[in-house]
């Protein structure tokens, strides 16, 4: 029932912790690193944990992103546990909206695959062929050696 509880956000999407054990922090994790070891589709859902007295999540554009641009944001989180499930393929940007924090480092994006690209796609066996007979050609004597009387 606990379990249930725990992994019963979306059907069957994986639960990404971010920074996993660090959770959602300014000291030392590096998030592109950690996304790059994950793979995220709609329906799996990322859950920042974070001391909402220092941090935030704030959903951007990647432009804004790329400014660590907080004043615009498209979503913003600040519960301290937030779970974000992720609707759409597609990359997402977030940020932690506290000047200077996401300047060094805090702060992700992640690309989402479309849920019909699972990841694990068990292989269809094919056919298998038995090697038909066949037969190797014979050679073919090549019988006129012409005598050439060299002068
Ligand atoms: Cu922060």
């Amino acid at each position: 029932m606990i379990l249930v509880a725990l992994i019963g956000v979306g059907v069957g999407g994986t639960v990404h912790k971010v920074g996993d054990s660090s959770g959602w922090t300014m000291m030392g994790v590096d998030y592109q690193a950690w996304a790059s070891s994950r793979t995220f589709q709609v329906g799996d859902s990322l859950v920042f944990e974070y001391n909402n007295e220092f941090h935030d999540v704030t959903e951007v554009t990647p432009h804004d992103f790329e400014l660590c641009y907080s004043s615009n944001p498209l979503a913003r989180y600040q519960t301290g546990s937030d779970t974000v499930t992720l609707t759409k393929p597609g990359f997402q940007h977030f940020i932690c909206g506290v000047p200077g924090h996401c300047d060094i480092g805090q702060k992700l994006h992640i690309l989402g695959f479309p849920a019909s690209l699972g990841p694990v796609a068990a292989p269809v066996p094919g056919p298998v062929r038995s090697p038909s007979s066949y037969m190797s050609p014979s050679p073919s004597p090549l019988a006129t050696s012409p005598t050439n009387a060299p002068q």
